[in-house]
């Protein structure tokens, strides 16, 4: 049921709400119709609604993770080991391991039994605050299993009652019947796999794995074409593990954000900030790689271009599902402020998905999304890992 509630004794970090005299809200029907301070509750209806002491609860909007691999069948704690003894994951993707063999499993795996296993690690993140999870395609590389995907990401949207966007990433990796032949297997992917998604409303936006074992530039170049043609936003997996100059292609589109670039150039930095596209940082996939090259968080800043960041939960490379050990790291390994790091997770991730207003932001007049924190200092969002301070979420208008 929608909420009709009135919530004092909260707190609201300056970086969302700066009048510091606001102490209290109020949610009529599931939407934000007021902020300001408990003394001034504006209406009779207000005072008459339901009335909550958050005890000095601090109020965030809820989680955008903005970038996740969540569904797939099988698992690869294998070659966790086997990287652990020395073997790295661009060999293990040469190997026919990696991607190729999360596409085996999730190819054998029925629509239903793929939908539950994707479920719990939806919830994982739900517990944690998230209220808006992009989800991605990539691990069928063929037409009928990147629609099981796209499709299990739309039912668990409403499964769960939570904004999700679904972004198609046929060009993850080379499937095995195209080995060698890459280009043909780009051209399937533009003539076929993505006209076909799109005009089944599966598709809200384009992503590539622009790598040495993704696709070249000229290969990206051709997705990208086919999706601007569709009407389609992109984005790009960039520069994760080469400077393949990605982000400065992507951004020639218009890219909503380039994602992971711990080998982002500083002509990638250039374009990326006159087409304002936002850098998603991925420190899972960094830890669980054990990189040692950083991404330009400096030149970042420098350049004022926005920075997100997120869990890129997927079975190899950021088996992870917590939202707040992903702000640790950021701040941790990739040395972000708090600041940085709480809008990474709300402002930031919810612009890096073109989410509309009331996505990461507390914005009166929208649906209520949004996560009250029983913490003293909201930096103990950051600096805890392993663990998960208590909150309550209203996610869309809905306590939880
Ligand atoms: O974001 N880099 C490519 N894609 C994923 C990894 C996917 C996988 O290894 O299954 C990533 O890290
Ligand atoms: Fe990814």
């Amino acid at each position: 049921m929608k909420l009709n509630a009135l919530y004092t004794n909260v707190r609201f970090p300056a970086l969302f709400w700066p009048d510091s005299a606001a102490n209290a809200f109020a949610i009529e029907n599931g939407v934000l119709t007021w902020v300001g301070n408990a003394s001034q509750v504006p209406t009779a209806q207000l005072a008459s609604f339901a009335h909550h002491d958050a005890g000095g609860a601090w109020v965030t909007p809820g989680l955008v993770d903005c970038h996740t691999h969540l569904v797939y069948a099988g698992h690869r704690a294998h070659e966790f080991a086997s990287r652990l003894s020395g073997v790295s994951y661009e060999e293990i993707a040469r190997a026919g391991g990696g991607i190729v063999s999360t596409v085996r499993a999730t190819r054998e795996a029925s629509e239903t039994e793929l939908f539950d296993r994707s479920a719990p690690r939806l919830e994982a993140l739900l517990s944690e605050g998230v209220c808006a999870i992009e989800i991605k395609s990539g691990y069928g590389l063929d037409l009928d299993t990147e629609r099981k995907q796209l499709r299990i990401a739309r039912k668990l949207a409403r499964a769960y009652d939570v904004r999700v966007c679904a972004t198609f990433l046929g060009a993850h990796v080379v499937p095995p019947e195209f080995s060698g032949r890459a280009q043909e297997y780009i051209n399937e992917v533009c003539e076929w796999i993505l006209p076909a998604l799109y005009d089944e409303g599966l598709v809200d936006a384009v992503d590539v794995f622009c790598e040495r074992i993704g696709f070249t530039l000229a290969q990206t170049q051709c997705v990208f074409d086919k999706a601007h043609t569709l009407g389609l936003p992109v984005k790009l997996h960039a520069e994760q593990l080469s400077n393949m100059e990605g982000a400065a292609l992507a951004s020639t589109y218009g890219a909503m954000s380039c994602d992971h670039l711990e080998h982002l150039s500083s002509a990638g930095i250039a374009a990326m900030k006159a087409a304002g596209t936002v850098a998603v940082l991925l420190p899972g996939a960094f830890y669980a790689l054990r990189e040692t090259v950083l991404p330009p968080v400096p030149a970042l800043r420098e350049a004022n271009i926005p920075m997100a960041v997120a869990t890129d939960h997927n079975p190899g490379t950021s088996p992870c599902l917590s939202a707040l050990l992903t702000m640790n790291m950021a701040c941790t390994l990739f040395r972000l402020t708090v600041d940085e790091a709480v809008l990474g997770l709300t402002r930031h991730a919810a612009h890096a998905l073109r989410l509309e207003s009331g996505y990461g932001a507390i914005t009166v007049g929208t649906p209520a999304n949004l996560v009250m924190w029983k913490v003293h200092d909201l930096a103990e969002l950051a600096c805890h890992f392993g663990g998960v301070p208590a909150h309550v979420t209203i996610r869309n208008g809905v306590l939880r």
